[in-house]
């Protein structure tokens, strides 16, 4: 029997295990295998061993090619699409979003207050589809209580966000967000410039490496990052952990049980379904892989999802064991372009996991339809359409 054909990784729905299982088979086909994306192709590593080494090459496979075309034009020039020197200093020029006394404060208390005020929001109604009451708006209202910005403003930067980073497919209204970015955000820079207050913007707008500050575009692209960046991963990884907390009962009464065990849960969930399945870059000059010729333009696709459930790395990899030793983990990425929010993403992961479980008493699965996680690149479900016993 002639085997299936690999299906396209770029428009591919590929539903829950699906996904794994043609990672699986590009997995067993080699260290570089060329596969179907967007009616094209792309060279596909699957293996841990590559998809780490590959990712450490920033020399072979700089990441900033990528980006600087699908996202840099609506979003502005930020660290994301640079490489070498100026990805270092900008960078660090941008450190206060991710390590700063401000960061720590909100830390403490901002965020079980943003995710119980998401919660206010539908908690008394007994059902919800909270892939979109939830997920979808969590992380965003994140983002922007963590700079400081006016509450107000937290739906249509959620809007705006979700625009930028439909470039590709609707341009129009990624260069429409892009403007109403720069117009909410104008006035309120100029403020914290002129008055600063304790919180991330200002610390931003003041911080100093080698005498060098991020100007206003400066400031406004990186903030427009850290939404597009920043809120859209945690919103596709809360859906895949509300997929497995739903469908897996032991998983569930193991989080209800014992809060301790969370955080194992929360681990063993990015590896298992992690949002980023597969992460594209460009080839930016001819190189060579494990003997496979890559010539430069080459588009890639470095396996996330297929390098954590490596069985090279991992016994039973397709099992769902919050006991496991988590070794290996590379959801969030590995060298130069490591991603600097891996620390904020868990907390909210499992500050968010605490209210909805404390605030949703008997939480179920109501109806199973979208629930399982569908695409490649960014892998979240369609819905979870959750029950619960209202107060
Ligand atoms: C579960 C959630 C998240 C996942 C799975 C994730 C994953 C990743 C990965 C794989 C990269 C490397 C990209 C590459 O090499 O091309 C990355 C980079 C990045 N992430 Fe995250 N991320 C998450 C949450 C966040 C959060 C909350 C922020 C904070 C705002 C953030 C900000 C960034 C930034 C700014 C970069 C670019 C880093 C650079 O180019 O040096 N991420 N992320």
């Amino acid at each position: 029997m002639a085997p299936d054909p690999l299906p396209d990784f770029g428009t591919g729905r590929l539903p829950g295990e699906a996904f794994h299982r043609a990672c699986a088979v590009v997995r067993a086909m080699g260290p570089v295998v060329e596969v179907p994306y967007f009616g094209g192709t792309a060279l596909f590593l699957a293996r841990h061993g590559d998809v780490v080494g590959a990712f450490r090459d920033n020399e072979r496979f700089p990441a900033g090619a990528h980006y600087e075309i699908v996202i840099e034009p609506v979003q502005g020039r930020t660290f994301e699409s640079m490489d070498g020197d100026d990805h270092n200093l900008y960078r660090q020029l941008a450190q206060p979003a991710f390590r700063s006394r401000a960061i720590e404060r909100f830390d403490a208390g901002g965020l079980a207050a943003t995710a119980n005020e998401v919660v206010d929001g539908f908690a008394g109604r007994g059902r919800a589809d909270l892939m979109a009451d939830f997920c979808a708006v969590f992380p965003f209202w994140v983002i922007s209580r963590k700079l400081g910005l006016p509450p107000a403003g937290d739906e249509s930067l959620r809007r705006w966000s979700f625009d930028l980073l439909g470039f590709v497919s609707d341009p129009g209204a990624a260069r429409a967000a892009r403007d109403e970015f720069d117009e909410h955000l104008a006035p309120v820079i100029e403020e914290r410039r002129r008055q600063p207050t304790d919180d991330v913007l200002s610390a931003l707008l003041h911080h100093e490496v080698d005498g060098r500050r991020l100007d206003d575009e400066e400031v406004v692209a990186h903030v427009r990052m850290f939404f597009a960046a920043g809120a859209a991963t945690t919103y596709h990884a809360f859906g895949n952990l509300l997929y497995v907390l739903l469908t897996h009962e032991s998983a569930l009464a193991a989080a209800l049980d014992d809060p301790q065990r969370r955080p194992a849960i929360v681990e063993e969930l990015l590896r298992w379904e992690p949002p980023l399945g597969a992460l594209p870059r460009i080839a930016t000059r001819d190189a060579e892989w494990q003997g496979t010729a890559i010539p430069a333009g080459s588009m890639l696709l470095f396996g996330i999802a297929a390098a954590n459930r490596d069985p090279a790395v991992h016994d039973r990899p397709d099992e769902f064991d919050p006991d496991r030793d988590p070794v290996g983990l590379i959801s969030f990425g590995s060298g130069p372009h490591f991603c600097p929010g891996s620390h904020l993403a868990r907390r909210e992961l499992l500050t968010g996991l605490d209210v909805l479980l404390e605030r949703l008493p008997g939480l179920r699965l109501d109806d199973p339809a979208g629930v399982e996680p569908v695409s490649t690149t960014l892998r979240a479900p369609e819905a979870v359409h959750a029950a619960w016993n209202p107060a």
